[in-house]
């Protein structure tokens, strides 16, 4: 789509070169459902001419057929352009549109109103360098106002435009309008935006878009247009010193090794220092290559191949940055979690964490407090629920490189992504790290698990029996390991009911206190196996993602699954402790199985089949699968008692 101007006809050559060299200007559009919007969008597609011929007729039919404004031009559906979403009447998903004028290019992210789209808000906001607020001004600021300055401050945006729009259902008055600013100017200073133009503007009839309004006489200001052709914009990342992550080593043949990456921020030059992250080893750029040759210099935003001077190692996630100007190196942080997924955070929970290429395992270990968005006071909470912002110590199980994100957007913001479905749950921003995680190192230690092992004449290794409540975990746990014992093995238990007595007397059903328990009972099981025991955990653990975050703090081999399976109705009939019945009759809240839920494993190493195997055929089941595997050293099992699962 090319920008329709007088030019074209008469200097097509001074045209194109003036279009060259044009500015761009990415900025967002936030507002409620029905504040205007995609009207407001389409009057600046149209008065900046950018549309098609065959749209425009299009538009002029769709008008009279659909359109609100009683066979008027309708604006609104040249940006609603699917017909689906028309029908809906709402937009989604984040739309960007370009137009330009004679001053500038825009590129303009348009994102839906609704809350429950925040993450194509962060979306749109993350690239923009401006926002224009769009405000009813018959509602004034509303709680979604707030909430997307909130948000759009967040981002990192300090230029704001307050379009107070539908001015000509207020009669245009200024009073109504100097309401609104005041009001919002009051909010603006707490959020840190710098610079606020407020506009009285319609969409609809055009006043203040582009051409000043005749029915506001009042107002000396510039009109909307005018303000984004020649609002001055601070490139603060551009000017950011040199990160890249390392997206793929590139090593076509032994004489060739590069390192393939966008550019985050900040720029190269054949001969500069680098260091790689989190190694800390240096060398020199020898060469930027690129599909289009090489390069004497690349900045932000480019995609190319490193190739250095000396042979250093890095690898996939690695960050290459410039030497002046070093990112910190930490496994713990303070972020600002913004929460959008609709199953709430769960502190203590593995999730990934990504920020550029480097992917790694973090958990929310402090949950420190919620943002009330409106007041901007800080709550105690528990957990974020979907939208809901906090603050957090997250703790990461590896270093990574990274830069405040009020330094460094591409290097100080994050995703917290679930590690079973896969979806992004979170969007984060690194304040900053925590000094504890560069004041504690692992103490290294002569004696190791390995010897304190072998001194046993054993193998270490966690047994984790899980399984619903009644299920026989216990019972069987006891069995097996009064057997290892007679055996002389040296073993531990670790029973759900016992552990809760003490160690976490703290913590009851919720599914965080849940999350918790299984966090702390995984890491004391890890100390046991250091130890050199073999060591029995018998914890409902219903939830995969924590019996995972278990199994991954311990070596390959070390943790063997054991489901213990007995049908929730099996379970329930036995009602050993008479919980069953209590849960049923409303006396016990989140109870497994009935009002919270429990997922079973799907690859254990045992499963146990309780209405087919007494606990003693059981127990002799994982003896036997243990000997197998070598954990026994040296053990026979009785040969008559090994059952057949
Ligand atoms: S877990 O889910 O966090 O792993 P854990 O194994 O520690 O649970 O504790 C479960 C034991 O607590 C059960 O065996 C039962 O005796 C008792 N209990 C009390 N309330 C509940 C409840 N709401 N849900 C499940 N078990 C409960």
């Amino acid at each position: 789509m090319a920008h329709i101007s007088d030019l074209i006809e008469t200097d097509i050559e001074g045209y194109l070169k003036a279009h060259e060299t044009k500015g761009l200007l990415r900025f967002i559009t936030c507002g409620s459902v029905d504040d205007g919007k995609s009207t407001l969008i389409g009057r600046l597609l149209y008065d900046s001419k950018m549309i098609f011929e065959d749209q425009l007729a299009a538009l002029e039919s769709d008008s009279k057929k659909v359109g609100t404004q009683g066979g008027e031009i309708d604006f609104a559906l040249l940006v609603d352009g699917l017909a689906a979403e028309r029908e809906q009447g709402i937009t989604i998903d984040v739309a960007y549109r370009f137009f330009s004028t004679d001053k500038r290019k825009f590129i303009v992210a348009d994102t839906p109103g609704h809350e429950q789209y925040t993450r194509n808000m962060i979306t749109g906001a993350s690239s923009a360098e401006l926002a224009v607020i769009l405000i009813d001004a018959r509602k004034g600021i509303l709680v979604q106002t707030r909430r997307h300055s909130y948000l759009t401050s967040l981002i990192g945006i300090r230029d704001v435009v307050l379009a107070v729009n539908k001015m000509d259902l207020v009669d245009y008055s200024q009073e109504v309008f100097d309401k609104i600013v005041a009001d919002f100017r009051a909010f603006a200073k707490q959020i840190g935006f710098e610079n606020v133009l407020a506009v009285p503007i319609s969409g609809l009839k055009g006043d203040n878009i582009t051409a000043a309004s005749t029915s506001m006489p009042w107002y000396k200001g510039p009109t909307l247009m005018s303000h984004l052709e020649t609002v001055e914009i601070t490139d603060r990342w551009r000017n950011a010193p040199f990160r890249m992550g390392v997206q793929w080593v590139n090593r076509p043949d032994l004489d060739f090794r590069g390192f393939s990456g966008q550019i985050a921020s900040g720029a190269v030059r054949p001969g500069d220092r680098v260091r790689a992250l989190p190694s800390g080893k240096e060398s020199r750029v020898a060469k930027i290559v690129t599909h289009d040759g090489d390069l004497p210099e690349a900045i932000a935003g480019q995609s190319i191949t490193l190739t250095l001077e000396d042979e250093i190692d890095i690898s996939r996630g690695d960050v290459i940055s410039g030497t002046s100007a070093l990112p910190g190196i930490a496994d713990q942080f303070n972020a600002t979690i913004i929460w959008m997924n609709d199953e709430h955070l769960l502190p203590g929970r593995p999730y990934w964490l990504k920020i550029g290429t480097q992917l790694v395992t973090a958990t929310v270990t402090d949950l420190k407090c919620k943002i009330n968005v409106n007041t901007l006071e800080h709550l105690a909470a528990k957990t974020l629920e979907l939208n809901e912002i906090g603050e957090a110590n997250v703790s990461l199980d590896r270093a990574i490189a990274f830069d405040p994100y009020n330094e460094n957007q591409e290097t100080g913001g994050f995703i917290l992504i679930d590690r079973i479905t896969n979806t992004t749950v979170a969007a984060g921003l690194i304040r900053f790290a925590l000094r504890r995680s560069q004041n504690i190192h692992w103490q290294a230690v002569d004696v190791n698990k390995q010897s304190r092992a072998s001194l046993k004449g054993q193998k270490a290794c966690v047994l984790w029996f899980t399984g619903l409540s009644g299920s026989g975990k216990s019972t069987i746990a006891n069995l097996v390991e009064k057997q290892l014992f007679a055996l002389g093995r040296h073993t531990y238990l670790l029973d759900g009911d016992n552990v809760r007595h003490g160690l976490n007397r703290d913590l009851g059903f919720a599914d965080t206190d849940r999350v918790e328990n299984i966090r702390r009972v995984g890491e004391v099981s890890k100390l046991m196996v250091d130890a050199g025991l073999i060591t029995m955990v018998s914890f409902i653990s219903p939830f995969k993602a924590e019996r995972r975050l278990a199994r991954g703090l311990l070596e390959e081999g070390e943790f063997v699954e054991i489901f213990i399976d007995t049908p929730l109705a099996e379970a329930e009939k036995r009602d050993p402790k008479g919980l069953y019945k209590k849960a049923r009759a409303g006396e016990i809240e989140n109870f497994t199985g009935i009002t919270s839920p429990y997922e079973a494993p799907e690859n254990p190493e045992i499963a146990i089949d309780t209405t087919k195997m007494s606990p003693a055929e059981a127990s002799a089941h994982i003896l036997n699968w243990l000997e197998e595997k070598g954990v026994l050293l040296g053990f026979r099992a009785p040969e008559d008692d090994t059952p057949t699962a």
